[in-house]
């Protein structure tokens, strides 16, 4: 075990990461927590994250001199590294000009455990106001920048590491390395942790909470809702509940296939209860075109089937939501660090479901962190390596009013084009991409006869965190495929676009 000790930074999640890229299990927790408890935990290592105050101020975060006392391998990183100094006797001060991003660190120290291996001048990720003027008693200083004279610094005799840039963030070209020669090696932890070790873990604790009690969870068929799905299962079986509401907006064949992996027939211990509540939504929708209205009624509706189905279960102690962390920061409800925006997939149903407490099982993971968990759980692989599906679901694909018969046409096209992606080798390869009903009709012949007939749009895009993203260069004969087998399959189609618009300015989805 190796603690990450938690002081209020960006990156603390990825230290956590990084740690369990080398095979190592790493739990983080609030600099409050008391050094009693780190005793009796005894971990291998500690790492000390960054943060965004000054050490030298008195209401700033900060840890008793013991844990440096304990003879436990320490790692400060950034504020962590200030603090080190700081704490023991060292010296912290304001720089004269912020140093911020991709840098070059010199390695002053060729056979320093933490550098072993790495280049002697290498590319680190810089982000500070204040810098360390001088080490504490003991350290020497083992690297520096043009502006900074101490990049890192070390105690090796008493495994005492500081480093002022950040080597969890991959600018840092060979940070994965000096986080491994600290854990690996200063640290001397073993490696044999993967992620079965995770779902043991994590089964462990889910029992230890959940107790005799009862969980309801909401199944969306979606990576992060199944896989947690998946977890509560192995760990509580029956005293998990899982709604799963079709809306009728879902893809081809949707439902059942959710139905077939977590229904009665398929593998999980668990009470599984489906909700067809297609007419429902259909209804609710006729007759509305405008995009954010289409979203809202979906949202609200989704709570109102949710809420029906919570009061016939009747109270639960615990209300179950697969929140990974990038939701989590993305929220501002990551630990110790700051706001940066609220997200959609937090929140929302717990004012409407009679609980005590929320259960999240994997807030402290990373999108392909899950998917591994969930492989590992026994989900079949097109369901852990689904794209990702929005809330709406069709009703944010077929611009303007949303009818049954649109939807038959939109889930047929997005068929026979998954396929065909699927079939070209590309289905990993571009990250999300669809079929979408345009509201364009438009002429045509079929036959010799006149057709009068909608036209489907295609999406395909290459992108790393889905804020911006570019067209996806299908090759054209994939295309060509997709679009005949289209116009001939699908009844009430006559045209095939294909979206080139780039996000910005377009969106990934059409509504
Ligand atoms: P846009 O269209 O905003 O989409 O470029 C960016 C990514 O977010 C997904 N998306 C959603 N996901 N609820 C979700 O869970 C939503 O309301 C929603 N809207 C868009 C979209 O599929 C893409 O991956």
């Amino acid at each position: 075990l190796v603690i990450v000790l938690d002081f209020g930074g960006q990156y603390n999640q990825l230290v956590a990461r990084r740690v369990r890229e080398c095979n190592v299990y790493c739990e983080i927790y609030s600099y409050r927590i008391d050094i009693e408890k780190i005793k009796e935990m005894n971990p291998k290592g500690i790492i000390l994250t960054g943060g965004p105050n000054s050490c030298y101020e008195a209401d700033s975060p900060t840890y008793t001199k013991e844990l440096f006392e304990l003879g436990i391998p320490v790692l400060g990183l950034c504020y962590g590294a200030q603090l080190m100094m700081h704490v023991l006797g060292g010296k912290v001060t304001k720089a004269e000009v912020r140093e911020y991003g991709k840098t070059e660190v010199l390695i002053d120290k060729k056979d320093s455990k933490v550098f072993e291996g790495v280049e002697d001048a290498t590319t680190c990720w810089m982000s500070h106001f204040d810098y360390i003027a001088q080490v504490a008693p003991g350290f020497e200083i083992t690297a520096h920048t043009a502006d900074c004279p101490v990049a890192a610094a070390e105690n090796a005799e008493k495994k005492l590491y500081a480093i002022q840039f950040h080597p969890e963030v991959l600018h840092t070209v060979r940070g994965k390395e000096m986080l491994y020669n600290f854990v690996r090696g200063v640290c001397e932890c073993s490696g044999d942790w993967k992620m079965d070790a995770f779902v043991e873990n994590a089964v462990a604790d889910i029992r230890t909470k959940v107790g005799d009690g009862k969980v309801l969870l909401a199944l969306s068929g979606g990576v992060d809702s199944s896989v947690a799905a998946g977890l509560l299962s192995r760990a509580i079986g029956k005293q998990l509940t899982c709604v799963f509401v079709d809306h009728g907006l879902l893809r081809k064949n949707e439902g059942d296939e959710v139905e077939a992996v977590f229904g009665p027939e398929g593998n999980f211990d668990l009470n599984f209860i489906r909700v067809n509540a297609q007419e429902r939504y259909y209804n609710k929708l006729a007759g509305v075109t405008e995009p954010e209205q289409k979203r809202k009624i979906i949202g609200e509706e989704f709570i109102r089937v949710f809420e029906e189905e919570a009061k016939k279960i009747g109270a639960v102690d615990f209300l179950a939501q697969g929140t990974i962390y990038p939701d989590v920061v993305e929220s501002g409800l990551g630990g110790e660090s700051a706001v940066i925006k609220s997200h959609h997939n937090v929140g929302g149903l717990p004012d409407y479901v009679d609980f005590k407490e929320i259960i999240e099982p994997l807030r402290d993971l990373f999108k392909d962190e899950v998917r591994k968990v969930g492989l590992e759980l026994g989900i079949p692989e097109d369901l852990v390596f689904r794209q990702p599906f929005p809330g709406p679901g069709l009703g944010i694909r077929i611009i303007g009013e949303v009818t049954a018969e649109k939807v038959r046409i939109v889930q047929d096209a997005d068929a026979i084009y998954r396929e065909e992606i699927a079939n070209a080798g590309l289905a990993r390869e571009v990250n999300q991409y669809f079929a979408a009903l345009t509201n364009m009709r438009s002429v045509g012949v079929m036959g010799d006869e006149r057709t009068y007939d909608y036209a489907v749009a295609l999406r395909a895009v290459k992108t790393i965190d889905f804020m911006t993203a570019e067209a996806a260069e299908i090759p054209f004969e994939v295309l060509q495929k997709v679009m005949s087998r289209i116009i001939n399959e699908v009844k009430g189609v006559n045209r095939v676009f294909y979206d080139l618009t780039s996000k910005p300015p377009g969106t990934i989805e059409f509504e």
